[in-house]
C-alpha cells in the first residue's frame, strides 16, 4: 500500500464521531482519544481492518492488540471471566485496566488481534469519544496506541498526525489524554493476579480495592505482554536517566524543583508527571538538544509506571 493517504484531524462532535464511525465500518483504521493515549482503532472482528492497523503502524504482526468495548456485556461475548476478573471489572472498569482473558471457542474477535494467542487483552475504556465510537460501531475495536512502531505513546491529536499522517484517514481530537500513560495490563488468575505492564492503576489500588495479591511475571507465570520485549517509546536522541540536576547542551527533564527545559510536575506530583510525560519526550526529541537527561522519578505508586517507560526510552 502506497503511503499517501489524506490524514483528515477532525475535532470530537457527532459529526466527525459519525464520519468516523462510518470508516471503521469501512475497515479503516482511526485515531482516537483515550484517557491513557491516542489509540488508532479499527474492526475488531475483521481480520482485514486488524491488518490495516499492523500496517500503518508498521508493527510486528506476532504484537497481540488490546480490544476495547463499550459495556461489560460485549467483553463477556468475547472471554470468559474468572471471579478475579469480575472483581478487577467491577474496581476498575471503565477505566485504565486492560485484563488478558482466555477467548471463548465462538470469539469473533480476529486471529490477528491476539496474533494466534489463545488468550485476548479487553478494556472497557472510560473515555466519551472512545465509548462513543465502539457504540455507533456496533463492534468491539482493536486499538494500539496511535503511533509508529517503537515510536513513543501519543497523547495528543499533534502527535498522532506527526507520527501516522499520511497513513491513516482520520484523527478525532478531543484533546489532551488525561493519564498519559498506556494502561495498566494483568492477567487475573486464583486469588491473584500477574502485573503484565504497570500503568495509571497501580498495584497497591488493586490490592486494596479487590484483596488480590499482585505478582509480577517472575513470581507469576513467567509471562510477560509480548509487546514489553521490544525497545519501545524510543526518542531518536540518547537518553540518560536519574540526573538529579542540568547538563550542558542536554534537555533536561525535571521532576519537582531545580532547574531544567521542562519539569514533569515541579511540585513533585505523579499523577501530573504522568500526565506530561509523553508531550515532553516528543517535545525533547524535536528540540535542539543533543541528548536528552531526566531526572530520578520515585519508585512508588505510577512512579513505577513511569519508571518502566523510561528505562525503555533509554535502551
Ligand atoms: O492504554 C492503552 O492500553 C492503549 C490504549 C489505546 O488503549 N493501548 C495500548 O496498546 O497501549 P499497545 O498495543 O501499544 O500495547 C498493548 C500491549 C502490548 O505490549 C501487547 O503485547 C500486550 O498489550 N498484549 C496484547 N494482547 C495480549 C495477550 N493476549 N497477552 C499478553 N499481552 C498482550
Ligand atoms: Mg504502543
Amino acid at each position: 500500500r502506497a503511503w499517501t493517504v489524506d490524514t483528515q484531524i477532525r475535532a470530537y462532535d457527532s459529526a466527525s464521531l459519525a464520519e468516523a464511525a462510518a470508516l471503521i465500518r469501512a475497515g479503516e483504521p482511526v485515531a482516537v482519544p483515550t484517557e491513557t493515549v491516542y489509540g488508532l482503532a479499527a474492526d475488531a472482528t475483521s481480520e482485514m481492518a486488524v491488518a490495516r492497523i499492523y500496517a500503518a503502524k508498521g508493527r510486528p504482526s506476532f504484537n497481540p492488540l488490546i480490544v476495547h468495548v463499550s459495556d461489560v456485556d460485549m467483553a463477556r461475548r468475547l472471554v470468559a471471566f474468572s471471579p478475579a476478573a469480575e472483581a478487577l471489572a467491577r474496581a476498575f472498569w471503565p477505566g485504565a485496566l486492560t485484563m488478558v482473558l482466555p477467548r471463548l471457542p465462538d470469539c469473533p474477535v480476529a486471529e490477528l488481534a491476539s496474533a494466534g494467542l489463545l488468550t485476548l487483552a479487553v478494556r472497557l475504556p472510560s473515555h466519551p469519544a472512545m465509548r462513543a465510537l465502539i457504540a455507533a460501531a456496533g463492534v468491539p475495536l482493536a486499538a494500539p496506541s496511535a503511533n509508529r512502531s517503537g515510536g513513543i505513546s501519543p497523547t495528543r491529536a499533534a502527535h498522532v498526525l506527526a507520527s501516522l499522517g499520511g497513513r491513516i484517514p482520520f484523527i478525532l481530537d478531543a484533546g489532551p489524554a488525561s493519564d498519559g500513560l498506556e494502561s495498566t495490563i494483568v492477567r487475573p488468575g486464583d486469588g491473584s493476579v500477574t502485573l503484565l505492564r504497570p500503568g495509571p492503576v497501580t498495584p497497591e489500588a488493586i490490592e486494596g480495592r479487590t484483596g488480590l495479591a499482585v505478582l509480577d511475571p517472575s513470581q507469576g507465570e513467567g509471562i510477560t505482554a509480548p509487546g514489553q520485549l521490544e525497545s519501545h517509546y524510543a526518542p531518536t536522541k540518547p537518553v540518560t536517566l536519574d540526573r538529579a540536576e542540568a547538563v550542558e547542551g542536554q534537555f533536561h527533564i525535571g521532576f519537582g524543583p531545580g532547574a531544567c527545559q521542562r519539569n514533569l510536575s515541579p511540585s513533585g506530583d505523579l499523577v501530573e508527571a504522568a500526565a506530561n510525560l509523553f508531550a515532553t519526550l516528543h517535545e525533547a526529541d524535536a528540540s535542539g538538544f543533543s541528548g536528552i537527561t531526566i531526572a530520578p522519578i520515585p519508585h512508588r505508586g505510577l512512579g513505577l509506571a513511569i519508571n518502566d517507560r523510561l528505562r525503555r526510552a533509554a535502551a
